[in-house]
């Protein structure tokens, strides 16, 4: 279930004395990337999931497993114990902010000295009760500014993996790419970049000053662009075409388990239509000192792979 954590490849980020990390969403698509790039460091990591999980590496000497519950803040002494830093995140839910502010309050009481938290997309949270799951993140950012340690917050534009994976299907069966963000560009943020900014974070002698960080990818790009792209890789021609209101209403129902969480994905989609997922920033170069990987990175593996 688990792929061999370190052989996923990445480039180094900046070099940190050896500290020992707890990350919450270890086995979930970030955290499984932050993982091994904190191990590569030389970091001792401390993985949490809920479930027990028994890892092959070779570097088990550095890498423990806890078993514990955002949702039973007892459980994340044993893990949260004696750390230097701490990686919070966790899925959208209903309950996030209670589950997030749980492991807040049990670091504060075990003098955790750093709080790195993977927030919302800014444009979900400004204003903070603009989208359902924005002002959840931005109750926990909001309760994080009273931490006693230090804390950085990172914003993450639309991930590209996340917004782009599911077009493999359709290349597979098919010529016809759609979304449910009309024309909109979007600067996508890869998953990679956010891996290296959280461990970038978490090791860091002196973190940036307490604003979050809002990440974005190089440029934005819109469906007809990446209709383009594809096309070119692929050697056929792709045709973009923007998902109506009730197809994607219909899509919605058969992926998102809730109505809470169809709630959240339309509201992202309405934002994102109307080309609020645009704007790029400079945090990646700025911070990490490298480009940020823009989203051809990701549609050329995509393509390799259908
Ligand atoms: N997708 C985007 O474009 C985007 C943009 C900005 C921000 N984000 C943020 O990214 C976050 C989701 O990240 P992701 O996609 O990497 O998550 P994910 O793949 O869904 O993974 C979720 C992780 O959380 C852990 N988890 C779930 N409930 C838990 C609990 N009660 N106690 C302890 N651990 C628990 C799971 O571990 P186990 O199952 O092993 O326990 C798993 O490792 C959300 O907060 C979202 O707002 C996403």
């Amino acid at each position: 279930m688990y792929p061999n954590l370190l052989s996923i490849s990445h480039p180094p980020v900046a070099a940190a004395p050896a500290r020992t990390i707890a990350i919450t969403g270890a086995t979930g698509k970030l955290g499984r990337l932050l993982l091994p790039r904190l191990l590569q460091l030389g970091h001792h990591v401390r993985a949490i999931s809920r479930r027990p999980v028994f890892e092959q590496t070779d570097s088990l000497d550095r890498l423990s497993w806890f078993t514990a519950d955002l949702a039973s803040p007892q459980t994340l002494h044993r893990p949260l114990q004696g750390v230097d830093a701490v990686f919070l995140l966790s899925p959208i839910g209903e309950t996030m902010d209670q589950l997030q502010i749980g492991l807040i309050e049990a670091a504060a009481a075990l003098r955790v000295p750093r709080i790195v938290k993977l927030s919302g997309s800014h444009w979900t949270m400004t204003p903070p009760s603009r989208t359902l799951a924005g002002a959840l993140h931005h109750r926990i950012e909001s309760r994080l500014a009273g931490h006693p340690g230090e804390v950085a917050i990172i914003r993450p534009n639309a991930w590209t993996q996340a917004l782009l994976s599911g077009l493999a299907g359709p290349l597979e069966h098919g010529d016809e790419i759609t979304s449910p963000y009309g024309n909109a560009a979007v600067a996508f943020t890869d998953i990679e970049d956010i891996a290296d900014m959280a461990a970038h974070l978490l090791a860091v002698q002196a973190l940036p000053a307490r604003q979050p960080i809002v990440m974005s990818g190089p440029s934005a790009m819109d469906f007809t662009d990446i209709a383009a792209h594809l096309s070119e890789r692929l050697g056929r021609c792709i045709r973009y075409r923007p998902l109506t209101n009730a197809e994607y209403a219909h899509q919605l129902q058969s992926s998102q388990p809730t109505p809470f969480l169809r709630h959240v994905k339309r509201q992202f989609a309405e934002l994102i239509a109307r080309g609020e997922a645009a704007p790029v920033t400079d945090a990646t170069p700025r911070l990490l000192g490298q480009p940020a990987r823009p989203p051809q990175h990701y549609l050329n593996r995509l393509a390799a792979l259908v």
